[in-house]
């Protein structure tokens, strides 16, 4: 791969931009590949997320994701993108027992996936205890509001979150939380828009939307929703490219070439014999 690419930012980066006015630019990234391709452009943030679940490994929600997942993919992802600041996700249930087991995810994200920071989700009095209990070991953490996917059980699927007065107000009262609890940064997931302008001008941290409307601080996208490689297609994705089109036709390409006899060429053939 080549590159521009900008400087590693750092935690402190994000609040001077977000003080500045410039948009922050955040894409999940999975694999040594991705990492790769990412790490080639000026792209600001590179969140592995728990998406993996569904987009790499086929499950119907993020539930199943382990820390070995989550470990196996930063780690890889921090390969191809060496110089790239990188939050990792924290899986479901490895913030939600005790503050020991937190503290001690949180740290082997960092140490041996190559995370930077950590990512959990929701703004409940225990999720801000995890904040604290994180940020006490020097640990910037990333909060997540909003239709968090680690709670589709409680939401009974995948729908935007406060839509009425009272779950507004919680959502707001909970970011208002967030900060105070030290995150540095605060993903804001399938929300009103109105709700995520008020969160942003209400913070002093910058938060980040995806399907939060045009008025948060940056924006982040699924790397295969960017690419079009995934099968969904929700109201808040744009798609870039259309890798879902793009694949199949090489393999196509390749299978008929060989079928044919066209593939492997004289070119792709080591000491020819004619
Ligand atoms: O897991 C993820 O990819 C995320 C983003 C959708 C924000 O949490």
């Amino acid at each position: 791969m080549t590159g521009p690419v900008n400087k590693m930012l750092s935690t402190q980066s994000f609040a001077h931009m977000k003080q500045k006015g410039q948009k922050i630019t955040m894409i999940t990234a999975y694999d040594y590949a991705g990492g790769s391709a990412v790490a080639a452009t000026d792209i600001d943030i590179i969140l592995v997320g728990d998406s993996l679940g569904m987009v790499v490994l086929g499950y119907e929600s993020t539930l199943a994701v382990t820390m070995q997942d989550m470990l196996i993919h930063s780690s890889a992802v921090r390969r191809g993108a060496p110089g790239k600041y990188i939050i990792c996700d924290m899986p479901y249930l490895s913030y939600h027992m005790d503050s020991r087991e937190t503290r001690q995810n949180a740290a082997q994200l960092v140490r041996e996936g190559g995370a930077n920071a950590v990512k959990l989700e929701g703004g409940s009095p225990s999720r801000i205890q995890a904040i604290r209990d994180i940020v006490d070991l020097e640990i910037p953490v990333c909060a997540h509001l909003g239709l968090t996917p680690q709670s589709i059980l409680k939401f009974g699927g995948f729908k935007v979150q406060g839509k009425t007065e009272s779950a507004h107000e919680e959502i707001f009262l909970q970011a208002q939380a967030i900060e105070e609890a030290g995150a540095f940064m605060l993903v804001l997931e399938g929300i009103p828009e109105l709700l995520g302008k008020k969160i942003t001008e209400s913070l002093t941290i910058p938060t980040i939307g995806i399907g939060a409307g045009r008025y948060t601080d940056g924006q982040v996208l699924v790397y295969h929703d960017v690419l079009g490689y995934s099968n969904m297609q929700p109201k808040f994705v744009k798609q870039y490219a259309r890798l879902n089109e793009v694949i199949p036709k090489a393999i196509t390409d390749f299978h008929q070439e060989v079928r044919e006899g066209s593939f492997p060429g004289r070119e792709h053939t080591y000491y020819p014999i004619d």
